[in-house]
């Protein structure tokens, strides 16, 4: 293979890049950016690694999930306050149900650039470049807006770095200690049924807690009672800004993209032979591949194979993101060529992106149902072939927006406009979110004990 550089993706075919019109601004930008400290550590990363590999044996259970994009506008503490507890309330039911380690990976702290099917938007006979996220370009519908300004890569990382910061404050400092189950609990889960059954959960652990006391299991023998780590992820979409985050570790001499401590592939950008490939088969993060439904299982081979010639444990995160109607037809067919390949993955499920569609009055939405029955063909697809489903990948925010249809709560068609607050798609807001949690702890727990069962 040609040697691998940081910048060698520079030479490939690269697809859903802006064109700066300046471009020695954008040079100044990345000579700057590749000055700043990282955001993540090179240990931190292979710790990930490491949980991943443990995924892989079906000894532990991936929870991806954030923005689908973030924004400079609802950059503040209480959001990311709101997203860490709902990820954590989310992690406690899968753990405690599902009687397995739940390893947390926000889509934040960097989830900013995104893949657009169209490169223009017209609204009203005005055609505009399209919106690519606030690190490349403003979504207000004006000319001067939709140039790209590398500029805003500063601003991200800016933002990025005070977000991780908050993250890992919440992280060591208290918030996450598990005697404060109950204060996890957002104002408007409360008051609904979702919220009892959230209270009787966490009633539940602080009785366990209380016993493992009298046992002499405390948080000052057993930090893991008290702290946690969520690791952060993005779509390593503008390589421009990937490549000036990445360093190369001074101890082992790897390289490794220190925007975040995983990277995933969009399902637009994972030609074989293309940039965003180049770039990723060189550093040493973890690494998503989306996984859409005009995969074939030759493609996802020769992916893997890219990604991880040593096939590793814990480098490979395949997210499925098939749709509802497809998840049982495409799905099996990917299993059955990595299996007989003996490549070691993640088989993780994204039920957001194959389930996106325009309600009557025009909004960008997702039914709750079509989501949690593409999950359950993917865990029902696993159980078939013997595999394990090793994670879900999610579009959620704490926020009590309406933007995906149905659940508990019923959001409707009809209220979706009353907070739709989304830069991109639309998200599962706390209560979906929380409730799908429950919804899946079952299967997983299943899926858990005919994986033990198996070994033995
Ligand atoms: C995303 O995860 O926001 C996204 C654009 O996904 P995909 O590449 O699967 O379409
Ligand atoms: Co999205």
């Amino acid at each position: 293979m040609e040697e691998w550089t940081k910048t060698s993706w520079r030479t490939k075919a690269i697809k859903q890049q802006p064109t700066y019109p300046d471009k020695s601004e954008l040079q100044k930008v990345e000579k700057i950016l590749s000055k700043y400290p990282p955001l993540v550590f090179a240990g931190e990363v292979r710790s990930l690694k490491h949980e991943f590999a443990k995924v892989c044996e079906g000894k532990a259970f991936l929870l991806q999930g954030g923005d689908c994009a973030e924004s400079f506008a609802e950059f503040n503490a209480d959001n990311i306050r709101d997203m860490f507890k709902v990820i954590m309330q989310m992690a406690v039911v899968l753990t405690f149900a599902g009687g397995c380690p739940v390893v947390k990976v926000g889509r934040l702290a960097g989830q900013f650039a995104k893949p657009r099917s169209s490169d223009f938007e017209e609204i009203d006979g005005e055609k505009l470049p399209s919106y690519r996220g606030d690190i490349i370009n403003d979504n207000n519908f004006s000319e001067d807006s939709r140039i790209p300004d590398p500029n805003r890569m500063l601003r991200a990382y800016n933002q990025s770095s005070a977000t991780m910061n908050l993250l890992r404050a919440f992280a060591k400092g208290g918030l996450a200690d598990l005697h404060q189950v109950h204060k996890w609990n957002l104002g408007f889960v409360k008051d609904n049924a979702l919220g009892g059954k959230y209270k009787a959960l966490a009633h539940k652990i602080t009785e366990t807690l209380e016993f493992m006391e009298a046992c002499g299991i405390t948080s000052e023998n057993t930090p893991m009672i008290n702290e946690t780590i969520l690791y952060t992820s993005h779509e390593a979409l503008l390589l421009n800004n990937e490549e000036a985050l990445t360093r190369e570790d001074s101890l082992s001499g790897d390289w490794v993209d220190c925007s975040a401590h995983m990277l995933w592939i969009g399902d637009r950008t994972r030609d074989v032979d293309g940039a965003h490939v180049e770039f990723l088969r060189g550093v040493i993060n973890p690494i998503g591949i989306k996984a859409g439904p005009s995969i074939t299982p030759d493609e996802l081979l020769a992916l893997i194979d890219k990604l991880n010639p040593e096939n590793e444990a814990g480098r490979i995160n395949i997210i499925i993101r098939m749709g509802a109607d497809k998840i049982t037809s495409e799905l099996p067919k990917l299993i059955r060529a990595v299996k007989a390949s003996d490549k070691k993955v993640i088989w993780s499920i994204d039920p957001m992106h194959g389930n996106t569609i325009k309600a009557s009055n025009n909004y960008k939405t997702r039914m709750f149902d079509e989501i949690l029955r593409e999950v359950k063909g993917f865990f029902d697809v696993h159980k078939q072939e013997g595999t394990f489903p090793g994670g879900v990948h999610l579009e959620m925010t704490g926020q009590d927006v309406t933007e995906c249809v149905g659940g508990v709560v019923d959001v409707t068609e009809e209220n979706l406009s009353s907070r739709y607050n989304t830069h991109c798609d639309p998200r599962l807001n706390a209560d979906q979110a929380l409730e799908l949690a429950f919804l899946i702890a079952d299967s997983l727990r299943e899926a858990k004990d005919r994986f033990k069962n198996q070994e033995n």
